[in-house]
């Protein structure tokens, strides 16, 4: 175990507080744009079209190659995505829902045929690996969805329930790099651009909020719980997951984890896990799928879905 040879940790304890047993680590150089430009080109290739369908691009991060150009403009470039426009969308962890949600207004709306939603972060490069609170926590991923007309009413997004609050700032951000504390000397030595957290408040409102507004999206579309063929919840902590899982009183056969191979990827964890779940066929055209977030800002949400391939 890597983290033990750097800071004062044990595999036990991470594996017990977590349950994350691996991570992926990006190489060195390999910035967002890249694992965001290969998931969308795994992807294109998959559903068999060719880049210059796309009308937009939507990536959700907070490790952003670079504050501009934005990264959606790199992926564009990176997969020859030449007819289409594109922007970053900063909603932490919960940067997936809100990119997927905010996509398919462009859908709904017929403005768009095919929008293609990101969720990517190479967490790697704003942790502290001396920092042993949030160092065993994260790990970097991408993964991509394809947004496109329903064919019938029975596939498609059903509903979706966004939410923010902003005096959670304090207990989860990166106070430097931007307009407020511009990149200096000092505040690199002060460990400014890394990510600070408290834990325990983070834990705190996550269990609330992710099983809050899971809960509640089934009850305003009038889905039982046993209707749910996947759960995808953000992947930060299975102690998290467990308790939204348990306010539903899902199966554990209903509930996507993958916490263990991947840890906390940010926005890359939900379509992360969507894709293992199409790999290993646990859903099928037609079956209901819930996905739920929280994270840094406050940021949380909730996506319901019918499958359609
Ligand atoms: N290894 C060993 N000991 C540790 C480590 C570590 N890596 N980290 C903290 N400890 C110690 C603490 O110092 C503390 O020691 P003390 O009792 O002597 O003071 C002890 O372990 C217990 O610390 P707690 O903070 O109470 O541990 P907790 O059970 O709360 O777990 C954790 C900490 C895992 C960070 C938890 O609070 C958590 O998961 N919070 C949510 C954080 C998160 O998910 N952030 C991601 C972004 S937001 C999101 O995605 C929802």
């Amino acid at each position: 175990m890597e983290l033990q040879k750097t800071v004062d940790t044990s595999d036990d304890w991470i594996v017990e507080r977590t349950g994350i047993r691996e991570r992926r680590v990006a190489a060195k150089g390999q910035a967002t744009s890249d694992l965001a430009a290969a998931a969308a080109k795994s992807l294109l290739h998959k559903r068999g079209i060719s880049a210059a369908e796309i009308d937009l691009i939507i990536v959700g991060t907070v490790t952003p190659d670079m504050f501009f150009p934005s990264t959606a403009c790199l992926v564009q470039m990176k997969i020859g995505a030449k007819n289409a426009w594109g922007f970053d969308l900063s909603g932490a962890c919960s940067g997936f829902i809100y990119a997927l949600a905010t996509g398919a207004q462009f859908i709904a709306s017929g403005a768009h045929k095919k929008v293609l939603v990101i969720g990517a972060d190479v967490m790697t490069s704003i942790i502290d690996f001396e920092d042993r609170a949030t160092c065993v926590l994260f790990g970097d991923g991408a993964g991509a969805v394809l947004l496109e007309p329903a064919e019938s009413g029975e596939v498609g997004i059903m509903d979706f329930l966004l939410r923010s609050d902003g005096s959670g700032g304090q207990y989860l951000y990166m106070p430097a790099g931007g307009s407020l504390n511009p990149p200096s000397v000092e505040t690199v030595q002060r460990k400014m651009h890394y990510v600070h957290q408290d834990g325990k408040n983070v834990f705190k409102y996550a269990v609330r909020g992710m099983a809050d507004i899971s809960h509640e999206i089934l009850v305003k579309n009038d889905v039982p719980s046993k209707d749910i063929k996947l759960y995808i919840p953000h992947q930060a902590n299975l102690r998290i997951i467990k308790a939204a899982v348990d306010r539903m009183k899902l199966e554990d056969s209903q509930v996507a984890v993958n916490i263990d191979r991947f840890a906390n990827t940010t926005a890359g964890t939900i379509p992360i896990c969507l894709s293992e779940a199409i790999e290993n066929k646990k859903i099928q055209k037609g079956d209901k799928v819930l996905m739920a977030s929280f994270g840094a800002g406050w940021t949380w949400g909730s996506l319901l879905l019918r499958w359609e391939a």
